[in-house]
């Protein structure tokens, strides 16, 4: 079986950037490895994506259980046509940016779509399928905001702002603050009800100081350690493991 190992945080935590760096270092460490990012990664999540992110239609908004349905029709999608083979696959290491925690913690706790129903959504799009490890990139949403230059940053901080229901204020960048820092205390929660899959890591850290916890992580998840001997058992198809850094890890 695959190791899945997902990426989570508000906007601007960094999560993307790290999530690559991930991969990256998997890469160079001879390990196979995937990536996906939600919404997207399947022509339907593609479109629903552009739905999401571009709403065609102008600036009416989408209620938030048909927004709680798009992201999940667009995971019940990837699940189905990608993950549940991958997840299948020995000695893949799986990297979602964004799973399906992001549902919970957006509709769920952002839009206070009842946590029990969008527990039940979850369940059916993913069909079970979760991640062994997920890494939280926490950080203050006004610190995440500012990296991705938001309207509400800017609000937040005095500077003139611009209405929400603004033309080009349509993403989840220019949701209020309050929203935000529900999503925030939705993963804390999260993360606090599961401490073994979650590892919170602040966001708000440098990067290579950040890229380096996490490899430190994945190196002590048994699974990932099973998938390295397993690699490195036939001879030619040794696993030197990388830093992320670049330099070998001493073993
Ligand atoms: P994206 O441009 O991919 O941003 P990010 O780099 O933050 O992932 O936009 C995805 C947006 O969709 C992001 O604001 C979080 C939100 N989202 C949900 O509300 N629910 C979900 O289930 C997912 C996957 C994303």
């Amino acid at each position: 079986m695959a190791l899945f190992i997902s990426f989570e945080g508000g906007e601007g935590s960094g999560k993307s950037t790290q999530a690559q760096r991930l991969v990256d270092t998997l890469d160079r460490s001879g390990v196979p490895a995937v990536l996906f990012h939600e919404p997207g990664s399947t022509n339907l999540g593609f479109h629903i994506r552009d739905l999401i992110k571009g709403r065609p239609w102008g600036r009416e908004t989408i209620s938030p259980t048909a927004e709680l349905f798009l992201f999940s029709a667009s995971r019940a999608e990837l699940v189905a046509k990608v993950l549940a083979k991958q997840f299948q696959a020995p000695d893949l290491v799986i990297v979602a940016d964004r799973y399906v925690d992001s549902t919970t913690a957006y509709q769920g706790y952002g839009r206070q779509v009842d946590l029990d129903l969008v527990q039940a959504v979850n369940r059916l799009a993913t069909g079970g399928i979760m991640p062994h490890k997920t890494f939280l990139l926490d950080c203050l949403p006004v610190q995440g905001l500012n990296r991705v230059g938001s309207l509400q940053a800017g609000l937040f901080e005095g500077h003139a702002p611009r209405r929400i229901d603004d033309e080009r204020s349509r993403r989840f960048e220019d949701e209020p603050l309050r929203f935000h820092k529900r999503v925030r205390r939705g993963y804390l929660e999260l993360a606090r009800a599961e401490p073994d899959r979650w590892t919170v890591i602040n966001g708000a850290a440098p990067p290579d100081k950040v890229a380096r916890a996490i490899w430190r992580a994945v190196q002590a998840i048994p699974e990932f350690s099973e998938i390295v001997s397993r690699r490195s058992a036939p001879p030619g198809r040794q696993v030197a493991l990388m830093d992320s850094d670049d330099r070998l890890t001493p073993r």
